[in-house]
């Protein structure tokens, strides 16, 4: 799909530093894309939307405790500037974790207005009174939500139409499917006396396919066990089951044994 053909994914970032914005965003793919149309990002200050001649846009915490709170009236106003049908995403440790499926979801809509905490967070009413869905990167905590604002779009620009090219192709990378991807080898063939897997030398497809779903199944069973279990147990036709690998088949087998 040409550039042209692709509508505007419009992303609109509520933030106490919108001079982080777009920052990495504005180079390579999510740079070229947002020069070309596909998508765009404006980055809204919240101290613009402050009532008080110190233009302050947080305040000390009802029940005590260190640290300071964005306020709730002022955070409202900055997204009424900006609100219209799109999603509201609140980014914050306390929330569900980000995953792939959250990007593919966001992408499918009209783009997304993200809401950066700094301090403490944002005031619970805030986020009630709209009903901002909570979103983490990972289980550690940022400083702001800033550099967490800029992970969620990039994971999701990338999969708009027109923005990666076949060589960049999503269709077999990690979470695409239900298992970690297999690793990559390329020139020179041989580097301080290490070698590349011969199959991927040897011209056979089938072989190489093969090879590389042992590896990506190897990978998330070591790594992941929790998407590894869910793979095993995913339902299959008896076609499906006879084709996958016997490693797979194996470990099939063995959690059906010990299931209750
Ligand atoms: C210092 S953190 C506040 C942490 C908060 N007091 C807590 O313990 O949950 C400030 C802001 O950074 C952002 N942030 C920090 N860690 C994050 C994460 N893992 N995912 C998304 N946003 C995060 C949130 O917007 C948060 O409001």
């Amino acid at each position: 799909m040409s550039v042209n053909q692709t509508r505007n994914w419009r992303a609109s970032v509520l933030t106490l530093f919108p001079e982080m914005f777009p920052g990495p965003l504005g180079l390579s793919l999510a740079g070229r894309a947002m020069a070309g149309g596909v998508w765009s990002l404006d980055a809204v200050q919240i101290r613009d939307f402050a009532t008080d001649k110190h233009r302050s846009v947080d305040d000390t915490p009802f029940g005590g405790g260190a640290g300071m709170v964005l306020r709730a009236d002022i955070v409202d106003l900055a997204y009424v500037s900006v609100a219209d049908e799109r999603p509201r995403v609140f980014l914050t440790p306390r929330g569900r974790p980000f995953t792939q499926a959250d990007a593919r979801r966001f992408v499918a809509g009209p783009g997304v207005v993200l809401l950066c905490g700094r301090y403490e967070g944002v005031d619970q009413r805030a986020i009630e009174a709209r009903d901002w869905e909570e979103i983490s990167i990972g289980d550690y905590v940022l400083s702001g939500g800033e550099l967490a604002a800029l992970v969620f779009l990039d994971a999701c620009v990338r999969l708009l139409p027109g923005v990666m090219g076949a060589a960049e192709s999503a269709e077999e990378e990690s979470f695409s499917g239900e298992l970690l991807e297999y690793p990559h080898y390329t020139r020179p063939a041989e580097w301080q006396g290490r070698g590349v897997p011969g199959v991927l030398l040897s011209g056979d497809h089938g072989a190489v396919a093969a090879w590389r779903q042992l590896q990506a199944e190897k990978i998330t069973r070591e790594r992941r066990p929790d998407l590894w279990a869910r793979y095993v147990a995913r339902p299959r036709s008896k076609e499906a089951r006879a084709e996958q690998t016997v490693f797979a088949n194996q470990a099939s087998v063995a959690t059906r044994a010990t299931a209750p």
